[in-house]
């Protein structure tokens, strides 16, 4: 290796001090806001009304990156990277008193929105009243989106067709909108996706075949809309799947095997659909699962009789199917069982002594085919 030349005497101070000015200089720049962003952002707020908590008086001057509310930016190059607005917040700006402010925000979500090329999460929740669709753009204009929340709106039109163009998107929340349309076929390629939820919409047609290739997903919400159609064996493959909800819709055929094998399935809400074929019994026997809601369906065949001391169900709710047979001996073998409800199936047969079934009440077995004991009474 050959020696370097000796460092002169005022090298290391001269050094110091070119980078002790480089850093003043970097951190006193912090880049302004971008003017075309700043414009973006002002079309957005042309377009939308609030006018009870100011949440948009504090966007004046240039200086968009440091004191506009709600929004920031990447120190280095001024673009705005966030945009977030929340309707019900507890942060002391909007809510100065400390109580929770609840905002109404109407208008619509200004396709300017798609000039913010930076973006990584635009959130406008809670507000009730913005109105309109989500402007297609938002797909394709917006590469660096990870988080796209827009709940607790009047938002309408269709999920935008190319969404699965957004790679890096991890949430994608739009609950409680109305919404139609179908769940486009490219929303399964979204890989990167950990929470989906589409909860309380108008959404018609199925889920996709491929939801399975969804392999991050640890929340799918989709309760509350007209879905129809089958759930898809795909299910299964979800290994991260921790909740699923896709209750009180109008799903058809069976309960997939396959969801027993999702291995951190915590809940399960299929109630209010038209679901049938028989409950699998590795659903029941999947360790983490705490809250199955089956209600309100057409599940028949007997309630497998797998339960073991491993079982810990919250809620456990079987009500209105068309379930035969059997209340299940191993039952008393759960570790835990909150919520029971068996009530209006076709059960029959004498009820177990012993835990649970000494602290529920009659309600848990009402209208059956010949249920007896515990809370029903003695059988004859
Ligand atoms: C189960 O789901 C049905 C349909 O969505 C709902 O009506 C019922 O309240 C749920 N049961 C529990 C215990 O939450």
């Amino acid at each position: 290796m050959a020696s370097s030349p000796a460092p002169s005497p005022a090298a290391p101070p001269l050094l110091l001090a070119a980078l002790a000015a480089l850093a003043v200089v970097a951190s006193a720049s912090a880049a302004a806001c971008s003017a075309g962003d700043r414009d973006a952002l002002l079309a957005i707020r042309a377009a939308l009304s609030e006018a009870h908590l100011g949440v948009f008086s504090s966007w004046t001057g240039t200086d968009c990156c440091t004191s506009w509310y709600g929004v920031s930016c990447d120190p280095t190059t001024g673009r705005v990277a966030d945009l977030t607005l929340r309707g019900e917040a507890d942060d002391p700006v909007m809510a100065p008193a400390g109580r929770p402010a609840s905002g109404v925000m109407s208008g619509y979500i200004s396709d300017a929105v798609c000039r913010l090329g930076r973006l990584s999460s635009l959130i406008l929740a809670d507000w009730k009243q913005i109105s309109g669709p989500i402007p297609p753009c938002v797909a394709t204009a917006l590469p660096y989106l990870r988080i796209l929340e827009l709940p607790g709106n009047r938002l309408t039109g269709e999920i935008p067709r190319s969404i699965g163009s957004l790679s890096r998107l991890t949430v994608l929340n739009l609950a409680d909108n109305l919404i139609t349309g179908e769940i486009p076929s490219s929303l399964t390629s979204l890989t990167s996706l950990k929470h989906l939820d589409l909860t309380n919409n108008q959404l018609t047609g199925g889920i996709p075949d491929d939801v399975g290739d969804l392999t991050m997903l640890s929340r799918a919400l989709l309760g509350r809309n007209k879905l129809t159609g089958a759930i898809p064996t795909s299910v299964g493959s979800l290994t991260r799947l921790a909740d699923l909800d896709l209750a009180e819709n109008g799903l058809t055929g069976g309960i997939p095997d396959s969801l027993g094998g999702a291995h951190v399935l915590t809940s399960l809400y299929v109630g209010g659909n038209r679901i049938s074929g028989r409950i699998p019994a590795s659903l029941l026997q999947s360790k983490g699962l705490g809250i199955l809601n089956l209600s309100r369906n057409a599940v028949e065949g007997a309630i497998p009789d797998v339960f073991t001391a491993e079982s810990y169900f919250m809620v456990l709710d079987l009500s209105r199917n068309r379930l035969t047979g059997a209340v299940p001996r191993s039952l008393s073998a759960a570790a835990y069982v909150g919520h029971l409800d068996l009530s209006h199936n076709r059960l029959c047969g004498s009820i177990p002594a012993g835990p649970p079934f000494d602290h529920l009440d009659a309600a848990s077995f009402a209208s059956n085919s010949c249920l007896c004991g515990g809370p029903l009474g003695k059988c004859t």
